[in-house]
C-alpha cells in the first residue's frame, strides 16, 4: 500500500542556516555526499531541571528508512523522543527535518511540521471512544490517510469504533495510538516501545501492521527494546549509553554481531 507517511521526495532543502538552539554543522551539502537525511538530530543535550539526561545525541532518519534507537532502560532514549517533539526544551543542539531547524520549537510547531508521536504507554484519551480519539489528530492532506484507510489497516478499530478507550486491551490501545499518528499524516513517525508490555502474539500484530507501512516506505524512529521488533522493522540500529548514541550501524550488522548487542544491550 502507498502510506503517505512515506512522504516527500528525497532531496528537501538542508541548506537553511542554524537557527534557535543549533549548533550548526553535521548535515552534508547538496551536490556532495550522501542524500541529506529526511531527520538529523545533531549534539542534543537535553534533561530533567539540573540533571542532565542527553550529552550530544546524534541521530539521522534517512527519508523512507526505519532507524532503530535501542538501549538499556534509562539510557535516554524517550527523552530524546521528547526532545525530537518539542515536548521537553533542549539545552544545545540541533534537530532538523528536511532542513528545517525544529529545536526549541513547541509541540504544535513540531507537529504541524510533520512529526507524530506513538508514545511509551500509547496514552489514548480513555473517556473518549476509538473514533473520537482518531478524529483529534485528523489532518487531512491530498491523498493522504482517512478514518477509511485507517480501519482498512486496523480492521479491529472499525470493530470498536464506538468503544471507550478504556474499553480496549492493550493490543488495540497501541493500533489506536499508531492510527491516531497516521491521520496527522506525517512525514516522520517516532515510536517509543510500541511492544512495550503487550502478549507476544499481540506483539508480532502489531509487528505486522508496521511492516506493512515499512513497506509503503515509512520514515520512523522505533524506539524498542525487543531486537525481534527491532529486526523485523528497521534498517539500521542507534543504540544509546547514558545520554550518547555509542554504536549505529546497519540492522544487518547488529544482528550478526551479538557480543555487541550483549554488551550494549545485556541480551542476543
Ligand atoms: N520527568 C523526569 N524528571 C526527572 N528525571 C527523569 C524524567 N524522565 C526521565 N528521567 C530520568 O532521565 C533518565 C532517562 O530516562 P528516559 O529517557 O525515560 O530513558 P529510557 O526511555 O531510555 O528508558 C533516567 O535516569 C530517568 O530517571
Ligand atoms: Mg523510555
Amino acid at each position: 500500500m502507498d502510506a503517505p507517511v512515506a512522504g516527500a521526495p528525497p532531496g528537501g532543502a538542508d541548506d537553511q542556516g542554524p537557527a534557535g538552539l543549533a549548533a550548526g554543522g553535521g548535515s552534508p551539502g547538496p551536490g556532495t555526499g550522501p542524500p541529506a537525511p529526511l531527520l538529523a538530530v545533531r549534539r542534543l543535550e537535553a534533561g530533567y531541571g539540573r540533571s542532565r539526561v542527553l550529552h550530544g545525541v546524534d541521530l539521522d532518519v534517512p527519508h523512507g528508512e526505519v532507524v532503530a534507537l535501542l538501549g538499556r532502560n534509562g539510557v535516554g532514549k524517550t527523552t530524546t523522543v521528547h526532545a525530537i517533539m518539542g515536548m521537553l526544551r533542549p539545552s544545545a543542539g540541533s534537530i532538523r527535518l528536511d532542513g528545517v531547524e525544529l529545536a526549541g520549537r513547541p509541540a504544535h510547531v513540531v507537529a504541524r511540521a510533520g512529526i507524530a508521536l506513538v508514545p511509551q504507554g500509547r496514552r489514548v484519551f480513555t473517556p473518549l471512544t476509538v473514533e473520537e480519539n482518531l478524529r483529534i489528530g485528523l489532518r487531512a492532506v491530498p491523498g493522504g490517510w482517512t478514518l477509511e484507510r485507517v480501519y482498512e489497516l486496523l480492521p479491529r478499530l472499525a470493530d470498536r469504533a464506538r468503544h471507550r478507550g478504556d474499553q480496549l486491551s492493550g493490543g488495540e490501545q497501541q493500533m489506536l495510538a499508531i492510527g491516531r499518528a497516521l491521520l496527522r499524516n506525517p512525514r516522520l513517525l517516532v515510536l517509543d516501545e510500541p511492544s512495550d508490555g503487550l502478549a507476544p502474539t499481540v506483539v508480532e500484530q502489531v509487528t505486522g501492521v508496521l511492516a506493512e507501512l515499512v513497506a509503503g516506505g515509512l520514515s520512523a524512529v522505533l524506539v524498542e527494546q525487543n531486537l525481534w521488533v527491532a529486526f523485523q522493522l528497521a534498517a539500521s540500529v542507534c543504540v544509546m549509553e547514558k545520554g550518547q548514541v555509542v554504536h549505529r550501524s546497519t540492522a544487518a550488522e547488529f544482528r550478526s554481531d551479538p557480543g555487541t548487542a550483549r554488551a550494549l544491550l545485556g541480551v542476543g
